[in-house]
């Protein structure tokens, strides 16, 4: 008998409810074959970034893995017990803090966009907005894919087709063929979207021949590997914040401080700060590493101090860093983004640039490489010639200055960050 109760609490150790080694052995039975062996993503999404959507916390991870993702390929599981669900969760927390050697993204986005075009890519795809709708939408894409998934749906499509895109191929009774996008079928009908988009629906009494190739729709691309790794850049080339939650932004964790309330506007959610003491700070340097960017947000000033610095980002270690800030006049404000790396800083503030206050407001700072400029509303404030060099891994303040102080009076609602200049017709719309 004394065996038993020597190996009791070892036993208990091993088992214990989060006990990350059982979770990795559950997850590679359920999980690996759509999130990959080590949590890189395939038709799943990838799960080694340390991004979690839905939230990275053991509770979040535990009701994403119970519950599922509704109206996605990510399915329920009911019926598991609690611990082995928390067991999961552990494990793919550590997935998060691991990223892949080979994951690094190397191309260059602003080549990466030439060979969108050139391709015609956006003939199936849509990409903020604009674009076809046979294949997935691809916006935000890059982040929640492995590049290994990305690099194998551009060479070879078929590999792993996500359930909303498999194929069907008809042959109507007058001989007419037709290939598309399978998208329903009952036993009197069949719906598909056909290559230019459209939705085409059949009476099953008018085919003669129904069949499920197990073939992409999308042409594979004969793309040398530095090709693939420009379009992967460009495809992760953006970021984008919505400012609808308080205890993540972008995927990341925040700290909260005073009382910032999320609300609703004319726009969707959006957080709000009192101009006293309220604040987010967010675990990420979004643009770390950017040689050239883009850096835009829509944000509804309310008045307040005179000096306000109301986003910013900023380097790990150093005072290179990234800001927007805006001075109240009466009731109009202005724009200051200023932009510091090395012995390089620049201020752009057009002091006759006066907007209202209590509205929404875009405003964007864009750098080339060469030029930085900035814009309010899609109309360009100023611009200077300046040699940035990428800044390294930080972290982001909203609502104050990182030092906590210059407190921001008023709403943010997003913010997106591109890895390459944008042009004004290319920005984010205000609606
Ligand atoms: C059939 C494929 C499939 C299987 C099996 C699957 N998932 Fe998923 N999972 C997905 C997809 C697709 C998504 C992304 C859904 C979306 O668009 O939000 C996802 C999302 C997730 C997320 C949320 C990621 C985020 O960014 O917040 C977690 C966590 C997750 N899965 C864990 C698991 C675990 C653990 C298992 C095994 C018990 C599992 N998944 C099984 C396809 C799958
Ligand atoms: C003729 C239409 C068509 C064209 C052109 C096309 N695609 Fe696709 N693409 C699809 C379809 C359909 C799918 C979904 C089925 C699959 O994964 O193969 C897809 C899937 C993808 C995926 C995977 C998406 C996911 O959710 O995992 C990526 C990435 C992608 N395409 C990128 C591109 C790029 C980059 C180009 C241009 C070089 C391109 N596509 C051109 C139709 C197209």
């Amino acid at each position: 008998m004394r065996p038993i109760f020597f190996f009791l609490p070892l036993l208990m150790l091993a088992q214990s409810p989060d006990d990350p080694e059982a979770g990795r052995k559950l997850y590679l039975g359920r999980c690996a074959h759509c999130h990959g062996q080590n949590g890189e993503g395939g038709r799943g999404v990838a799960l080694n970034t340390g991004r979690f959507r839905h939230g990275g916390s053991p509770e979040e991870l535990f009701r994403t893995i119970r519950q599922g993702i509704p109206n996605t390929e990510m399915p329920p599981a009911p019926r598991l017990p609690d611990h082995e669900i928390s067991r999961m969760a552990a494990w793919v927390a550590q997935l998060g803090r691991q990223q892949a050697a080979d994951e690094k993204v190397t191309g260059d986005a602003e080549i990466g966009a030439a060979l969108y075009k050139k391709h015609a890519c956006a003939q199936c795809h849509t990409l903020h907005g604009v674009g076809g709708f046979l294949g997935p939408d691809l916006t935000g894409i890059g982040p929640q894919r492995s590049v290994r998934h990305l690099r194998e749906s551009m060479v070879n499509p078929g590999a792993e087709i996500p359930l909303d895109y498999r194929t069907v191929a008809i042959t109507t009774a007058k001989g007419d063929r037709l290939t598309g996008i399978h998208l329903n079928e009952d036993e009197y009908s069949l719906q598909m979207r056909d290559p230019a988009s459209r939705l085409r629906v059949f009476l099953k009494s008018e085919l003669r021949e129904v069949s499920y190739p197990r073939q992409s729709l999308m042409p594979a691309y004969a793309l040398a590997k530095a090709e693939q790794d420009h379009l992967i850049a460009f495809l992760n080339a953006e970021t984008v914040w919505r400012f609808d939650r308080l205890d993540s932004i972008g995927g990341h964790k925040t700290t909260v401080l005073g009382q910032p309330k999320v609300i609703d506007t004319p726009l969707g959610k959006a957080v709000e700060f009192d101009g006293v003491d309220d604040a987010l700070f967010i675990e990420n340097h979004p643009l770390a590493g950017a040689k050239t960017f883009t850096w835009e947000a829509i944000f509804r000033p309310d008045g307040g101090q005179f000096e306000q610095r109301w986003f910013h980002l900023s380097e790990n270690g150093s005072e290179n860093r990234m800001l927007y800030e805006i001075r109240v006049v009466g009731d109009k404000w202005y724009l200051d983004s200023f932009n510091q790396t090395g012995d390089q800083g620049k201020a752009l503030m057009n002091r006759e640039a006066l907007h209202p206050l209590g509205q929404w407001h875009h405003v964007a700072t864009v750098y080339d490489g060469k030029v930085f400029r900035n814009f309010v509303n899609g109309v360009e404030e100023g611009s200077a010639e300046i040699q940035f060099a990428p800044q390294g891994d930080g972290r982001s303040s909203v609502g104050v200055r990182i030092n906590k102080v210059f407190y921001f009076k008023g709403a943010v609602h997003s913010a997106r960050f591109t890895r390459r200049a944008l042009t004004p017709s290319e920005f984010q719309k205000l609606e």
